[in-house]
Parts: C-alpha cells; structure tokens; sequence
C-alpha cells in the first residue's frame, strides 16, 4: 500500500508521460503485459481489452506525449522506437526487476510497394528493421523480466503475408520477407526457450481496418483483438512455435 501511495504521489508531480501510470482496475496481482507500437490500430486496442480485463498494461510509443488514445486508457505509457538502441535499452533499463507475463511484438509498417520494379532496396531495409529486428532488439532486451514473470509468452504479430506457403499473389516485396524472417525468429525462440516454459508465437491478426489495413479490411480491430486474445488464453507450452490466426487456425509456414 505504502509503496502504491508513494507512487500515486510521485505521478502527480511528474505527470504521465515522465513516469508510469498503473490502470485503476489492476492490481500490483494482475498480470503484466507489454505492447509495441500501441498509440493507434491494433496495438492500442490489444491495450484497450487488457487494461478492461484488468491486466497491468504497458502501452510503448515512439512519441508518448503524442499517444493521447493510449493515454486516455489510463494504462502505463513508455518511450520506444524499435529501430533504436539506445531506445530499447532505455526501456530495458526503466523496466529493470519488473517481471512481464507477456510481451506484444506489434509495432510493424507497410510501405507500399508492388512490384519489383516499384520496389525499393531502402524501403526494404527499413521494413526489416522495424518488423524483424524491432522484435529481436525488444525481446532480448526484455528477456530477463519475462524470465521473471509467471506466463513467459510473447506474441509476435506477423502476418499471412509471412506465409511462403500460401504465397500465390506475389507483391508486397519487403513486408513479405519481414514477416517470414519474424516467423523464423519466432520458431527459433520458441526453441530455445521452450525448455524454460516460454510460450513463443507467431500470430496473424487477419486483415483489419487499422491505418494498415484500410477501410476495407473485413475485420474491426475490436474483433481481430478478441479472437487473438481468446486464443493466447488457451495457449499451453505445447503451443509454443505455432503460427496462429486471429481464430485459432494454425497457418502453413
Ligand atoms: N492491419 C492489418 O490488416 C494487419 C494485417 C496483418 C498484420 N498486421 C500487423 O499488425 C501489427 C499492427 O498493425 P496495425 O494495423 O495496427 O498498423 P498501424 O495502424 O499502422 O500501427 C502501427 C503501429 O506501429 C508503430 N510503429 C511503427 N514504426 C515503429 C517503430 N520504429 N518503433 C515503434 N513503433 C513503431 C506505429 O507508431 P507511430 O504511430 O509512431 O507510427 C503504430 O503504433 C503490425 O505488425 C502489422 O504488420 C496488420
């Protein structure tokens, strides 16, 4: 309690975006989750539904006092760029000793690009930064707090796009192989946590009406969020290494 009260005091003087804020609704017993990339789309609804469900939620930004939605929810808001690191060591350092049941690799970008012609090699690396190094950088710079949380599960938020299996369209050079690579990433972690009870998987949101997605996208994020959250409730560490969908189905790698 005293510790509770020193730190409603301390978020008084120095505001929300200098210092964390705690959800009303959680508890110091409820569960902590982690969520890149959560100012907007699906990253601040996975907030949205966890902060409701009573989670302890940590919404990460690139520009945290620009995160009004996120803010508005009440939950905890933290500085991060993916693609910097001294921004992700910054955080590992602000986070250090805080278990974390689970983290949300979500932040991800999708430049548009079409054909190989239209393709840039810039634009590519820039995507593989942020969509596969983003989760590597973020997730072993938080390794020792989700070691130290009770699910130990990470969510990497890949895409069907990722699938070489069911490639038959083509287009989308760059997102493609990002998310491939994240699956790849996702596999490999899961092996070599699996034996310290890890939970490692690669989910596919479905297409949703998000910034990304566009208006024509046949999922709300609302939906997608839903069905991705009653899936990771059934996760067990058999499904570790999976690649999921927002409903369940595995995909074909
Ligand atoms: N929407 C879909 O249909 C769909 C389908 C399949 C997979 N996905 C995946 O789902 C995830 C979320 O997508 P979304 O639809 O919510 O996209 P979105 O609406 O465009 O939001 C992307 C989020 O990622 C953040 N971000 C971008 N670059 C970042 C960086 N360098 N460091 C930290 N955060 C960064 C953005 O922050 P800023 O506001 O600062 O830019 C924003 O919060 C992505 O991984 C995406 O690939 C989406």
């Amino acid at each position: 309690m005293k510790k509770l009260i020193t730190f409603s005091l301390l978020t008084l003087v120095l505001g929300t975006s200098a210092m964390p804020t705690t959800s009303p609704a959680a508890s110091e017993s409820s569960p902590t989750v982690l969520i890149t990339g959560a100012n907007r789309g699906l990253g601040l609804e996975f907030a949205r539904q966890y902060e409701e469900a009573g989670w302890q939620v940590i919404g990460t930004a690139r520009k945290p006092d620009a995160a009004t939605d996120l803010k508005n929810l009440g939950v905890t808001v933290m500085q991060l760029d993916v693609t910097d690191g001294d921004s992700v060591a910054q955080l590992a350092k602000d986070l250090d000793g805080r278990p974390i049941d689970m983290l949300i690799n979500n932040a991800g970008i999708l430049p548009s690009q079409n054909t190989l012609t239209e393709t840039e090699v810039d634009t590519v690396a820039w995507i593989l930064d942020v969509n596969t190094l983003g989760p590597l950088r973020v997730t072993q710079a938080l390794l020792p707090n989700l070691g130290a949380g009770d699910r130990k599960t990470i969510i990497n938020i890949t895409s069907g796009l990722g699938s070489i299996a069911q490639n038959q369209s083509g287009r989308f050079y760059g997102y493609r192989e990002s998310k491939a690579a994240l699956n790849m990433f996702s596999r490999t972690l899961a092996a070599e946590l699996g034996g310290d009870g890890f939970i490692v998987v690669a989910m596919d949101p479905g297409w949703v009406q998000t910034d990304m997605g566009g208006p024509n996208a046949t999922l709300t994020p609302e939906q997608s969020i839903s069905g991705i959250r009653s899936v990771i409730d059934s996760l067990t560490v058999e499904d570790t290494g999976t690649y999921r969908r927002y409903n369940g189905a595995t995909v074909p790698w």
